[in-house]
C-alpha cells in the first residue's frame, strides 16, 4: 500500500471504530449490545433495535478488544428474555428460543427491555438463527476471557440445556439436520429456504458444539449424551449430501430416480432435470466445490451460500478438501461471487418466474437487490475467518481492499445491488452496524489470526463421522476428512 492510502486506511478504520461505538445501545446506565443501524436520514423502523446475529461481529470485536464486559451484558440481558415455561398458547414464543431483537423502552422513567420472537418482523418469520448464534457467542466469551465461570452458572446451564432441548426434540422428519420455516435465519423473508437450509444447519451444528463444551455433565447426561449422538450423523450428512462439486455433478446427473429402500443411492430421489446442470457444468471449476444450499425430499438447491459455506470451513463442519474446495471456488469465480463488494449473499439470484414463484414478488428482493443475490458487506469477516483458517490470506486481502475505500465514501451501507455489486442497495440503510463491524473484524482476523478460535472448533474424530454414516445410510461413506 502507498503511503497516502495508508493514511486513508488509518483514517477509515478510526471512522469506523467510532461510528461502532456510537452504534453501543445502553440500558439502565450499561452497555448491552449494538443498534442495527444508526441513520438519521430515514425511518428507523426496527433498526433501532439490538438484533442477536447482527451483534455477534461487533461483540467478537468487543472481545478482541477486551471490552468483555459488554458481551457479558449481553449474554445476560437476552438470556432473561428466553422464555423458560411451555408456551401456553401457539402464538407465544416456544420454550428455549432466543428473541431476534430486542429494544430498550421507558415507562413511568424505568427501561425495560421488550423482545421481539418475530411478532413484529415482516411475515412474523422465526429466528432460529438467534438461540444457536447465542451459543456461539457465549462460547466465545468463555474462550476470550478463560473464565468458563459465567456460562457454569445455573441460569445459563439451564439456557444452554433449554436450547438444546428444543433443537434436539423429536420431530416429524428423520433427518439429522433441522427443520425450519422459511426466512429463519438473516435471510428473514420468503427465498426457498424452507425446510433444510445449510445456514441453520451449520450454525446448530457450531452450537451442538458450544454445548457440548459449556454443559456440566452432571444433571445434564442425557443433552450430553443426545450432543455426542448427534454431532457426526450430522457431520457426515452435510459433507456427503450437501456437497457439490464436478465429480458430484456427473454422478447426480447420471441419478436413477423411483429407487426404493436402503440401497437406494439416490436417496432424496433427486431427479436431475430439477438442477441447473448445463449451467453448473460451465461454472463449476475443475477443482472447486460447495456446499448446496438445501436438501431434502427431491431437492437440492444449488444456489450458493455464503454464510453457510463460510461459517462450514470456520466450524469445521466442512472437511479440510471440502474447505479448500470451497475457497478455490471463491478465487476462481471472484467476479460473482465478490466482484466489487464483498460478498454475495447467495448466488445465482432468482429471476423470471422462479423470482415470483419463490419470492412471492417481494419488491425488495427483486433479482440482484437484498436477500436475492445482494453483495453483504458483513460477510467479509466470515471470509476473513474462513481465509485464516484454510491459509488462503490473500483471498481476504484482496477483498477487504476491494471494500476498503468504498464502504466509508458510501456511508457504511447494509448491502449493495447489482450482479457485481456496485450499486448501493435499493433500500439499504446507511451507518449499518455490522456492515462496520464486519470489516474491521474482517481485518483485525488478518493482524493477528491467533482470534480465530474465538468462533473455530477442532475436528471431529473422522472414524466418529464415518460410523455414523454407515448407521445412518447403511451404504454410503462420507466424503473423507
Ligand atoms: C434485515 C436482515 C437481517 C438483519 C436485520 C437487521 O432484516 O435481513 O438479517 O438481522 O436486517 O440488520
Amino acid at each position: 500500500m502507498q503511503v497516502e492510502d495508508l493514511v486513508t486506511n488509518n483514517k477509515i478504520e478510526t471512522e469506523a471504530w467510532e461510528a461502532l461505538d456510537k452504534s453501543i445501545l445502553y440500558y439502565r446506565g450499561v452497555p448491552v449490545g449494538t443498534l442495527a443501524a444508526v441513520d438519521s436520514t430515514v425511518e428507523s423502523l426496527n433498526y433501532d433495535q439490538c438484533f442477536i446475529r447482527d451483534f455477534v461481529s461487533s461483540a467478537l470485536l468487543f472481545l478482541i478488544q477486551g471490552r468483555t464486559d459488554i458481551v457479558r451484558n449481553f449474554l445476560e440481558e437476552t438470556l432473561k428474555l428466553q422464555p423458560k415455561e411451555k408456551a401456553l398458547d401457539a402464538y407465544k414464543p416456544g420454550r428455549g428460543l432466543i428473541p431476534a431483537s430486542f429494544k430498550v423502552i421507558s415507562e413511568n422513567g424505568e427501561e425495560f427491555l421488550e423482545a421481539d420472537f418475530g411478532e413484529h418482523a415482516i411475515a412474523r418469520v422465526t429466528p432460529v438463527d438467534s438461540c444457536l448464534w447465542w451459543l456461539i457467542l457465549l462460547r466465545a466469551y468463555v474462550v476470550a476471557t478463560k473464565d468458563i465461570s459465567l456460562a457454569h452458572q445455573p441460569e445459563f446451564q439451564n439456557g444452554i440445556r433449554l436450547i438444546m432441548e428444543l433443537c434436539l426434540a423429536n420431530r416429524f422428519d428423520m433427518y439429522p439436520t433441522l427443520l425450519v420455516p422459511d426466512g429463519a435465519c438473516m435471510i428473514d423473508r420468503r427465498m426457498g429456504i424452507y425446510g433444510h437450509p445449510l445456514e441453520i444447519q451449520v450454525l446448530f451444528y457450531a452450537a451442538m458444539r458450544a454445548a457440548g463444551e459449556l454443559l456440566i455433565c452432571q444433571g445434564n447426561q442425557d443433552i450430553v449424551t443426545a450432543i455426542d449422538k448427534r454431532l457426526p450423523l450430522l457431520c457426515g450428512h452435510i459433507r456427503q449430501h450437501y456437497w457439490i462439486d464436478i465429480n458430484r455433478l456427473n454422478a447426480i446427473y447420471r441419478f436413477k430416480g423411483e429407487e426404493y429402500g436402503v440401497k437406494a443411492v439416490n436417496l432424496f430421489n433427486i431427479y436431475a432435470d430439477s438442477l441447473p446442470y448445463y449451467e453448473l457444468d460451465k461454472w463449476l471449476p475443475r477443482k472447486g466445490g460447495f456446499l448446496a444450499g438445501n436438501v431434502g425430499p427431491s431437492q437440492l438447491d444449488t444456489r450458493f451460500f455464503s454464510l453457510g459455506n463460510l461459517m462450514a470451513i470456520i466450524s469445521d463442519l466442512a472437511t479440510e478438501e471440502q474447505s479448500q474446495a470451497i475457497m478455490t471456488l471463491i478465487e476462481k469465480r471472484w467476479d460473482d461471487l465478490v466482484g466489487d463488494m464483498p460478498m454475495k449473499i447467495c448466488f445465482p439470484a432468482l429471476e423470471n418466474q422462479d423470482y415470483k414463484i419463490v419470492t412471492g414478488c417481494d419488491p425488495k428482493n427483486i433479482p440482484w437487490s437484498y436477500h436475492n443475490g445482494g453483495s453483504w458487506p458483513v460477510l467479509m469477516w466470515m471470509l476473513a475467518a474462513a481465509a485464516v483458517k484454510t491459509k488462503r490470506l490473500n483471498l481476504a486481502e484482496k477483498a477487504i481492499e476491494v471494500a476498503l475505500f468504498r464502504l466509508s465514501g458510501d456511508e457504511w451501507p447494509e448491502y449493495y445491488d447489482g450482479k457485481k455489486g456496485r450499486l448501493i442497495g435499493k433500500q439499504a440503510r446507511k451507518y449499518q452496524t455490522w456492515t462496520i463491524a464486519g470489516f474491521l473484524l474482517a481485518k483485525e482476523l488478518l493482524k493477528n489470526p491467533q482470534h480465530l478460535p474465538l468462533v473455530s472448533f477442532d475436528k471431529l474424530p473422522s472414524e466418529l463421522v464415518s460410523r455414523a454414516c454407515q448407521l445412518e445410510f447403511n451404504s454410503i461413506d462420507p466424503v473423507a476428512s
